[in-house]
């Protein structure tokens, strides 16, 4: 069987009042259509049509690396008139299924039986029952309970109006038979559009059966017409992921404070307290501890390292078992082997630091390889930039840097140096030795402080 995936998306979506197209908009930090299209194809289909129109250009823009075809609505005269715009594409032997781009948490396990009674010459309706079915389609069933028709509630008399039975819009139908009803359809309505789910009524008087699914939870047809419910999807959608994390063996100070925006895989024992924003693609190891506050972008962390509150990692590696933060930042290529220590208000970038040393407070790191069991003292800055360039500082191991020092690169500091506290180091620092550059200090004798003048 060949299966066609449909996907709507050429509406307006003016209730968004924003000038970005509704299904760019980001639900987990990615435009909702990308997650209606990764739904499609771990279904497996021979093809995936997004029928576009509002904003075509940087829809496709944006999904550009997407393996879909792009089908134009240059108009938007109805649901039935968009599906109608692919068929000429598709094989009169597939079976169509039909998604929608604003609608972005249907599962493939919900759509999968769907596709298999189509492929079986029916009709197939995903339906649900809501308390409150306003704006909705209404499903009408026969005496004996048979899916008989779809109306829109614009054209709903009282009694129809009262079904909470409805049409969530999707459905899945075989090509050659689909081809025909729509055709058929015409725009005699109360909204004066081609209706899609006029193809029911159609599908019932050439005695196709038609068969209706429902989702196993009813977030899965949730639409985003607004930034509300966008904003309500967006906790359904954290929810599922911080649950396949637990599930994981991964322990959330709170599931509803947790946003993955991206890829986040995670070892077991592992625990991450509340407001951690994890973005692009992160790897935790096992016992990892991540603190309030933190963001975490494009970082791969080993076992046992532990971020302490309102730390900002961004495309980094970190090393087992270090300690960073609170407050402290680590910037993009940036390296640290095991045991590092980076403290509070330290920012390091595009820097490799070898196991074991300490970078504890007020310090800037930049452009920097540093050895193993090496000390930086408090306020220490690496001068990297001389206003035009970027240059390297180079320091060896066991070396034991005094606070307040700046190292203005491109300098080298020797193995087991020692460098006193407040010292510029301009030149390489030998290995070994004692460097300093202070001003011998002084007391003045009988030296007295100035006193305020009498008005
Ligand atoms: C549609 C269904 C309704 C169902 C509801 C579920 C029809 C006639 N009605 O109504 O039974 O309960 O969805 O949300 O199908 N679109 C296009 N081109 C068009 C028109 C629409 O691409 O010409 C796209 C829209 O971008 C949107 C989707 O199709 O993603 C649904 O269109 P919309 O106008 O919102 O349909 P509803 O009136 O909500
Ligand atoms: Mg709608």
């Amino acid at each position: 069987m060949r299966l066609s995936v449909i996907i709507l998306a050429a509406g307006q979506g003016t209730r968004m009042r924003s000038l970005l197209p509704k299904v760019l908009h980001r639900l987990g930090g990615r435009p909702l259509l990308a997650h209606v299209i990764d739904t499609a194809r771990e279904l497996k289909p021979d093809s995936v049509h997004v029928v576009y129109g509002h904003g075509g250009d940087q829809v496709r823009e944006a999904l550009a690396d997407s393996p879909v075809e792009w089908v134009e609505q240059a108009d938007q005269l109805g649901t039935g008139h968009a599906v109608d715009q692919v068929m000429p594409r598709i094989a009169g032997d597939s079976v169509v299924l039909v998604l929608y781009g604003d609608v972005p948490l249907i599962t493939a396990a919900t759509l999968a039986p769907m596709i298999k009674q189509a492929g079986r010459g029916k009709l197939s309706v995903l339906t649900a029952k809501l308390d409150n079915p306003s704006g909705y389609g209404r499903i009408i069933r026969s005496a004996n309970g048979k899916l008989v028709d779809i109306v829109e509630q614009k054209d709903a008399g009282t009694e129809q109006l009262r079904i909470r039975e409805i049409n969530t819009g999707f459905l899945a139908a075989p090509a050659g038979l689909l081809r025909g009803w729509l055709q058929k359809l015409d725009n005699r309505n109360a909204q004066g559009e081609y209706y899609l789910t006029d193809i029911v009524g159609m599908a019932v008087d050439d005695d196709v059966p038609v068969e209706s699914a429902t989702a196993a939870d009813t977030d899965e047809i949730l639409g985003v017409n607004d930034r509300v419910q966008l904003a309500h999807l967006e906790r359904v959608y954290q929810r599922r992921l911080a649950e396949v994390l637990m599930r994981a063996g991964v322990s959330l100070a709170d599931p509803a404070r947790f946003d993955q925006r991206g890829e986040l895989e995670a070892g077991s024992d592992s625990f991450i307290d509340v407001n951690v924003v994890f973005e692009g693609e992160v790897r935790l190891g096992e016992r990892v501890r991540i603190g309030p506050n933190c963001v975490i972008r494009n970082a791969t962390l080993g076992d046992d390292v532990e971020v302490f509150a309102s730390t900002v990692i961004d495309d980094a590696r970190i090393g087992n078992a270090c300690r960073i933060g609170p407050f402290a930042r680590i910037r993009p290529e940036t390296e640290l082997a095991e045991r590092v220590h980076v403290g509070n208000f330290v920012e390091v970038k595009k820097s490799r630091v070898a196991a074991g040393s300490k970078i504890n407070h007020l310090s800037y790191i930049g452009d920097t390889r540093m050895g193993a069991g090496v000390n930086i003292g408090a306020g220490t800055i690496t001068c990297n930039y001389d206003g035009a360039n970027k240059h390297v500082t180079d320091i060896g191991d066991d070396v034991f840097v005094g606070s307040d020092t700046q190292l203005v690169a491109p300098v080298k500091v020797g193995d087991g140096a020692t460098i006193g506290a407040g010292t510029t180091v301009t030149r390489d620092v030998p290995a070994g030795q004692l460097t300093l550059s202070r001003c011998a200090q002084k007391s003045i004798e009988g030296w007295s402080r100035p006193v305020k003048k009498k008005p």
